[in-house]
């Protein structure tokens, strides 16, 4: 893909970086820069895909680093979709939580196989939230 692809899990992200790609998901359009700041600074796992000085992917884990983990707001910028972003993205992840007892994510039911290729299987237990609705 040109450039070269820099997956880092300390290169410092800016609210202002992620905006536009959160702006491209189902679940998070409406989140603030300033939000997303206390978001990245509370996170104890946070991965960016770099291209050249340009955010293209996203990451996160909350995870107490022994018995559970969950992946979060994973997101490829759309023009860079389809070229294994998420693939490599969610690989790092895997590999730095690999001593992790159980991994969780939720996703859509699109998103399945996506994930099931990189291991994931549906769990049989139900998935419980108190908001949003
Ligand atoms: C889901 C997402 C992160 C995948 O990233 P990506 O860089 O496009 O994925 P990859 O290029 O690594 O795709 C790997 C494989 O999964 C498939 N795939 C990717 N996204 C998919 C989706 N949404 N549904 C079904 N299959 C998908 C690809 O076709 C590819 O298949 P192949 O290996 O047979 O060619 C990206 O599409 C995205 O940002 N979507 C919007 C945000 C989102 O929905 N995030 C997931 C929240 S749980």
């Amino acid at each position: 893909m040109g450039e070269t692809l820099d997956l880092s899990f300390t290169r410092e992200i800016g609210g202002e970086d992620l905006l536009p790609l959160f702006r491209q998901t189902y679940w998070a359009p409406k989140r603030s820069a300033g939000q997303i700041e206390g978001m990245l600074h509370n996170s104890p796992i946070v991965l960016g895909a770099w291209r050249g000085r340009r955010l293209i992917g996203f990451a996160r884990a909350l995870t107490d680093d022994v018995y559970r983990a969950v992946i979060d707001d994973i997101v490829v910028d759309e023009p860079f979709r389809g070229k294994g972003v998420g693939t490599a993205m969610v690989k790092a992840l895997l590999e730095r939580l690999k001593h992790v007892e159980e991994i969780f994510l939720g996703c859509d039911v699109k998103e399945v196989p996506f994930y099931e290729k990189l291991g994931f299987h549906r769990a049989k237990n139900p998935y419980m939230k108190l908001r949003p609705g």
